[in-house]
């Protein structure tokens, strides 16, 4: 069972030798996009472990091919949400563990002066009451995206929500608890600082950058 950071509540570290290893990977400039998507979908799948882990289950009678027998199953229709762009790059992973999940759409863009977050798209399945929300961006930095999209999903009737992102940072983590003391954080990491700009470090860059190509480091081979 995970416990809560110490020095923040709200927060909890999915800390694990392959994320740190997948992550440590990630983190790295000399990766390609190619790579980059496949190892932010694995984190993001390896974490729905965690996140999940106090989902409701009922039991179900079942037959074996030797005996009946009573199994389990997952209670309500969970959501997953991304926070576009950089969410889809978890996506993927997080649907690959729950392939009956519905998708809310949520378009925030952080305006690089003020970094205050726009909303430019909300797509939201009716019903989101109808069992657990996964709010997913890889980044909490200023936590003004986050914020914003939780209050998305609240307003929408969202009530079992939790947030996965890859990369936290205190200044995140601490507006989420400010806004949304409710909402579970689950992080792959808890780094330093944010610095001048808004950017996360160490981090591992601008993730929607790196995942869809609009700004080149490290190198694809094809
Ligand atoms: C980045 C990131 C988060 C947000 C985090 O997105 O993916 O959504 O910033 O910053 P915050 O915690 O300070 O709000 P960005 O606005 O750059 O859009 P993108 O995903 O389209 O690149």
């Amino acid at each position: 069972m995970l416990e809560p950071h110490p020095d923040h509540p709200n927060l909890y570290l999915v800390d694990h030798p392959l994320i740190r290893h997948k992550m440590t990977h990630l983190r790295d400039r000399e990766q390609g996009r190619r790579t980059f998507r496949a190892l932010a979908t694995q984190i993001a799948g390896l974490m729905v472990y965690e996140a999940t882990r106090s989902f409701q289950t009922e039991p179900v009678e079942i037959e074996t091919p030797l005996e009946p027998m009573t199994g389990a199953r997952l209670v309500g229709a969970t959501t997953v949400a991304p926070v576009l762009r950089a969410g889809l790059g978890m996506s993927q992973g997080v649907l690959d563990m729950l392939p009956t999940a519905r998708v809310a759409h949520l378009g925030l863009r952080r305006d690089e002066d003020t970094l205050e977050p726009e909303v430019y798209l909300e797509k939201i399945p009716t019903d989101l009451a109808a069992g657990p929300v996964l709010l997913l961006d890889p980044m909490l930095a200023t936590g003004g995206s986050a914020v914003a999209a939780a209050d998305l999903l609240r307003a929408a009737g969202a009530r079992d929500l939790r947030m996965l992102c890859l990369v936290a940072v205190p200044e995140g983590a601490r507006k989420m608890r400010e806004h949304h003391p409710d909402v579970p954080v689950f992080a792959a990491a808890l780094d330093r600082q944010l610095d001048e700009r808004g950017f996360i470090r160490p981090g591992l860059g601008d993730a929607g950058d790196r995942l869809f190509g609009t700004e080149e480091i490290g190198g694809d081979v094809i």
